[in-house]
């Protein structure tokens, strides 16, 4: 019989986060609004970080181009420095429970509230053809995340109104059928959660939105990103300040500057007194540059040998399914479903 209570027993904190395979590469946005946070979190935290592949299928997609993406991504967690004996790496899709959960998420859910998350009103606002699953997606992203009882979810800002959903999900399912799900807190970074697009520093980054321009890709040839940062949108001002409302460009700059390389705002402040934006593009694009050539290297060794990284994600599955066979199981139970053994008779 699955176990009455949520299996929070490690002595560790479960987390858990996901991106989904939507291009050939993660971008700047990715990496410093999550994956940086990942790499940090999996050492204080019992860490599960996965592929949502299953997400991915909410627009149309080509299967060859699906896999190849899905395999990246993995790859570049791990270049990004997850480390898959430490963090269960696995994809979304090796686990059927996921699927299982977000139908029962979606029965929870109210049909107008569903209506009013704020991605699916963008995208169809935009005139995208949108397919139920697109509607329901906040559920699955629910059913992800309460699968493995985690206590925090690192993401970025543009997440926040999925993470709230869920919370509110766990604790109606909880008041009607019995202390079950654990309520998530989000985890969002202070400095690095909205990284804006090059081009037009009042959108965020985003792969499926922003214009090659916009977009710095973790797989960009270093001259490409020293160009695009060169050409980034600033302001007809001079003075290197932190000032999101008046000088987003700048300010944008300052915190890809500030995360990466580890220095407070203020001082980046200082350090450019009194000289123009060439500086302070110079030396972002010097940084960015810095820290993505060795993920570059370790991503081209990683994607060479795709058998290993099966085996990392089968393995990182093979965890991730302790859990969510338990979850699924206790779910089930509350909600009064009969147990698999009444059908298989045994
Ligand atoms: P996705 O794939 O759009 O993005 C992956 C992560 O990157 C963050 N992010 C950003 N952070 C800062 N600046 C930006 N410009 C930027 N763009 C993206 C996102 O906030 C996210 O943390 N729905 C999720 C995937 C998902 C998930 C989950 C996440 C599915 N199930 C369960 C957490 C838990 C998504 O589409 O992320």
């Amino acid at each position: 019989m699955p176990s009455a209570t949520p299996s929070t027993s490690s002595a560790r904190p479960r987390i858990l986060s996901g991106m989904q395979p939507t291009s050939d590469s993660l971008h700047l946005g990715n990496y410093l609004g999550a994956l940086v946070n990942w790499v940090e979190l999996q050492n204080e935290f019992d860490a599960y970080y996965f592929v949502a592949d299953l997400h991915a299928l909410t627009v149309p997609t080509d299967p060859a181009v699906l896999r190849r993406r899905t395999r990246i991504t993995a790859a570049q967690f791990i270049a990004g420095g997850v480390d898959p004996e430490q963090s269960a790496v696995f994809t979304q899709s090796h686990l059927h429970e996921h699927a299982a959960l977000g139908w029962v998420m979606s029965c929870l859910t109210a049909f107008g509230e569903a209506s009013r998350m704020t991605q699916f009103k963008d995208k169809t606002a935009k005139g995208q053809n949108a397919n139920v699953g697109l509607f329901t997606y906040p559920m699955l992203m629910a059913a992800d995340i309460l699968m493995y009882d985690a206590a925090y979810v690192p993401v970025g800002e543009d997440q926040r109104q999925h993470l709230e959903i869920t919370r509110d999900l766990a604790i109606r399912f909880n008041q009607r059928f019995g202390e079950t799900l654990v309520v998530p807190e989000p985890y969002i970074l202070k400095q690095g959660a909205k990284i804006m697009d090059l081009t037009d520093p009042t959108a965020k980054m985003s792969g499926s939105t922003s214009p090659e321009k916009g977009l710095i890709l973790l797989s960009d040839e270093p001259n490409r990103i020293v160009k695009k940062i060169k050409s980034a949108v600033t302001d007809t001002d001079s003075e290197v300040r932190y000032d999101p409302e008046s000088k987003p460009g700048v300010s944008n700059l300052l915190v890809i500057h500030s995360v990466l390389s580890g220095t407070a705002i203020a001082d980046l402040e200082k350090s450019f007194e009194g000289q123009g934006y060439g500086a302070l593009k110079s030396e972002v694009a010097e940084v960015v540059v810095t820290a993505v050539q060795p993920f570059q290297k370790r991503m081209a060794e990683l994607l060479d040998d795709p058998a290993e990284l099966d085996r990392i994600l089968a393995a990182g599955a093979e965890r991730a399914h302790e859990i969510a066979s338990r979850t699924v199981g206790r779910v089930y139970d509350a909600l009064g479903l009969l147990p698999a053994t009444a059908r298989f008779g045994r």
